[in-house]
């Protein structure tokens, strides 16, 4: 008897449900104005939360990691427990778990025991590739080329869809301008307007046009906010910005993408101003669900509703439950506040049910949109992830990214690009032949030594009469994990007595006409936790370069790296350096690409380099503040022992041609607040070689209610530009881009004058000016 009624309810609520579905259908066929898809959407979560008992409404914001500790202390509920939770249908959602089968499995659980069936929504950390990977983002940033940014975004999303997940935890659209972070790995760099039109392009391409198609999957715009301005560059550390800040240079990147539809958001590990970024209500609940009007859900960062206890802004767990309720965050990651006191809280009126009510059709609502409620296996299909994933055609996507996102950061002697019948050429270094690194941090199911090395991608490409000597020269780190094991949670160990190696290197740098010498990072010296105060070439590898150096001056350095480096001896003394960052899989064969001239270099820094770590943080659009430089002043506001400015400025790159520009013009030189300006440029390429040039676009507002930057980025157009040819190049400079949040905490666009400049990177030198009226 009590078995039967046990299989009767759910019987009756699936009866229910699908009659209410149905019922929204009918009603659509038989009213005269057709409901739209919202509302139809609508009808169908409030039909589900009708059904739901308090302690399965709580289930949907709870959310657990399904395998191993990912990237702070895990639960310590543990396994039976989480079962036990599925099983009555109180969680929501899951990360970490992968592969179809056990998605399946886990889902399963749900499905056969749970009362209402509600399925669980499936997250992974997605940021530059399933299995086939790209390049890390901040390097495929430096393509400056949205398309492919958009196109490796839905490859992976393709993969990640095919491998029976529905949600991937990026992009990361953290502005961040500190190189000794980290995570600047994992975003777009120093500048808003690049993180912004980045952020939507990733966002589009993870998302595509419908979420329930199969080969899309939702994204999620993290982390809100201000994570990337770590004080000191430390991870998680305390940020200190005004309002102005956060604003105008924080904040529009994350509007952009609540405004693009991205499904989801997380919060962030730091604090602002006193106010864990968890906790804080006004970003949340006020600005992004309130004024900007955005109705996807907010997931938490790893156990950072527990973390607001170690911030000394909650006393207890439950009072952090009750903090981060109040604040908008709707789904719990692995803190387990919100499973243990969201009731309590809710007896004691410190939360409300209306709250807990939007929360919890947020998070239906995405479930919905992903089909997950017709079907819940509907990603999981063993044939697709063994021919979706890592295919040949995915491979060849990931080169084209990754020699796209390759920067010529100098060329002086014209090595470059090198004959492919080179007679004789010298592979050095620790990262060489080395096939992990290039894959970098957060490389989700990329597999271990699967990249394509340096070494490969040069033997593919020169001719079988070239003569290659190897050399690995030092090993760059000692190793504390075994080989292929997850080196996520280890400290590294660097090299600094063995140098058995360089003598070796030194005699292969003899024999060759041209020595490449691949040098840099680690992959984990960059990620999550990563932090580091010394952004030279550790380890042994300057003792290598300087030897190598000594002996052959045809020297290439081929930089592998996760952060703007020091790299000033390189720069002052090598002839050619090749910013490469961590390209993925297909590494070795797109720098040899680009080695060898099949590809013309069109990268562009999306960070400023500096002459030293002490300048940082170092972005290009500073302040004027009341001193800048100027032969009247005795002092002023720089250093006694390095230049303020970068190295490497932001928006810079070489092509093995050269873009001359002329005939800036605009159309008109006044304008009133809502009007527009033409402009025009002219570009000409005055080199023997096609190469595309990325044309940026820079403002200046000169007065305003608060100081604006001497300089920021406000458009670009990647364009191809044929040997001798000039091409024209337009924009438009409307309100939008002239606009920043005033004095009067509103947008607004203040009249007076402006300076305009055009050019190949950040110190563009062509310029005039204009004036908005009132
Ligand atoms: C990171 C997030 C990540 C999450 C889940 C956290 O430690 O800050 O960016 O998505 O872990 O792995």
């Amino acid at each position: 008897m009590k078995k039967r009624t046990l299989l009767i309810i759910p019987i009756l609520l699936l009866a229910f449900l699908l009659y209410s579905f149905e019922k929204g259908r009918i009603d659509n066929k038989n009213v005269i104005s057709t409901p739209n898809l919202d509302e139809q959407l609508e009808h169908k979560v409030d039909s589900v939360l009708a059904l739901m008992h308090l302690n399965e409404k709580i289930g949907q914001l709870v959310q657990y990691s399904g395998s191993w500790n990912a990237t702070g202390p895990s639960s310590s509920i543990g396994d039976q427990h989480k079962l036990d939770k599925l099983k009555r249908g109180e969680v929501g959602s899951m990360l970490n778990i992968t592969s179809v089968a056990s998605i399946r499995e886990t889902q399963k659980i749900v499905m056969e025991n749970s009362r209402l069936k509600i399925p669980l929504i499936f997250g992974y950390d997605v940021i530059h590739g399933y299995k086939t990977i790209f390049p890390i983002p901040l390097g495929e940033s430096a393509s400056w080329d949205l398309d492919i940014i958009k196109q490796s975004a839905s490859i992976a999303a393709k993969e990640t869809a095919a491998s029976g997940l529905q949600w991937t935890f990026a992009p990361m659209i953290d502005v961040s301008r500190d190189a000794r972070w980290g995570r600047m790995m994992e975003g777009a760099g120093e500048d808003t307007y690049l993180n912004t039109v980045i952020g939507v392009a990733r966002i589009q391409g993870f998302q595509g046009n419908d979420l329930s198609e199969t080969n899309t999957i939702a994204a999620c715009a993290k982390h809100f906010a201000g994570y990337g301005f770590a004080e000191a560059g430390r991870d998680y550390n305390t940020v200190n910005i005004g309002e102005n800040e956060l604003h105008n240079t924080i904040l529009p990147p994350f509007k952009a993408a609540a405004k693009a539809g991205v499904a989801t958001f997380m919060n962030a590990f730091n604090e602002i101003d006193g106010i864990p970024s968890t906790g804080n209500k006004v970003l949340q609940r006020d600005l992004l669900k309130g004024d900007w009007g955005w109705n996807g859900f907010i997931v938490s960062d790893w156990g950072s509703i527990g973390e607001m206890i170690a911030h000394g802004y909650a006393k207890d767990k439950k009072h952090a439950a009750q903090i981060a309720m109040n604040a908008g965050v709707d789904m719990d990651m692995e803190s387990n506040a919100y499973e243990a006191h969201l009731e309590t809280l809710l007896d004691e009126n410190k939360i409300s049910i209306e709250q807990l009510d939007d929360a919890v059709k947020r998070v239906l609502r995405l479930k919905f949109k992903l089909g997950l409620f017709d079907d819940p296996y509907k990603y999981c299909n063993e044939e697709k992830e063994v021919s979706e994933v890592y295919t040949e055609e995915n491979l060849a996507i990931a080169r084209d990214v990754a020699k796209k996102s390759i920067v010529l950061l100098k060329n002086e002697t014209n090595i470059l690009p090198l004959l492919k019948d080179i007679k004789s050429i010298a592979v050095i270094g620790p990262l060489a032949d080395d096939k992990d690194a290039p894959l970098g941090n957060w490389r989700a199911k990329g597999e271990y030594n699967s990249a394509v090395s340096v070494l490969e991608g040069v033997k593919n490409a020169v001719s079988n009469t070239t003569k290659i000597y190897y050399e690995k020269g030092v090993d760059l780190t000692v190793p504390t994990v075994k080989p292929g094991e997850n080196q996520f949670l280890h400290p590294l160990k660097f090299n600094t007595t063995d140098t058995s190696g360089i003598s070796a290197a030194v005699e292969a740098a003899k024999k060759a006409e041209v020595v490449l010498l691949v040098i840099g990072e680690d992959a984990y010296q960059t990620g999550e936790g990563r932090s580091q105060t010394n952004i030279g070439f550790l380890g042994l590898q300057n003792a290598l370069l300087e030897a190598v150096y000594k002996v052959n001056k045809n020297l290439v350095i081929v930089l592998m790296n996760g952060r703007p480096m020091d790299i000033s001896w390189a720069a002052n003394n090598v002839p050619s350096i090749l910013e490469c960052w961590f390209l993925g899989s297909e590494s070795g064969n797109a720098i040899a690409d680009v080695l060898f001239g099949d590809y013309n270099p069109s990268g562009k820094l999306p960070v400023s380099f500096p002459h030293h770590v002490g300048q940082e943080p170092l972005y290009y659009n500073q302040k004027n503040t009341g001193r800048p430089y100027s032969p009247r002043h005795v002092t002023y506001s720089g250093y006694t022992d390095t230049p303020k400015t970068a190295l490497f400025p932001f928006g810079y790159g070489l092509s093995y041609t050269t873009f001359e520009y002329k005939n800036l013009k605009l159309d008109k030189t006044e304008i009133p607040k809502n009007g527009e300006i033409k402009v025009s440029v002219e570009v000409m390429n005055v080199g023997s070689m096609d190469g595309e040039e990325v044309v940026q676009l820079y403002l200046r507002d000169l007065v305003g209610s608060l100081t604006r930057p001497i300089k920021e980025l406000k458009g670009f157009k990647k364009t191809m530009i044929k040997a001798g040819e000039t091409k024209t190049i337009n924009f438009t400079i409307n309100s939008e881009m002239l606009q920043f949040y005033t004095i009067n905490k509103t947008w607004e666009v203040e009249p007076g004058d402006f300076n305009i400049w055009i050019g190949g990177d950040s110190k563009a030198h062509l310029k005039t000016s204009f004036i908005v009226s009132e």
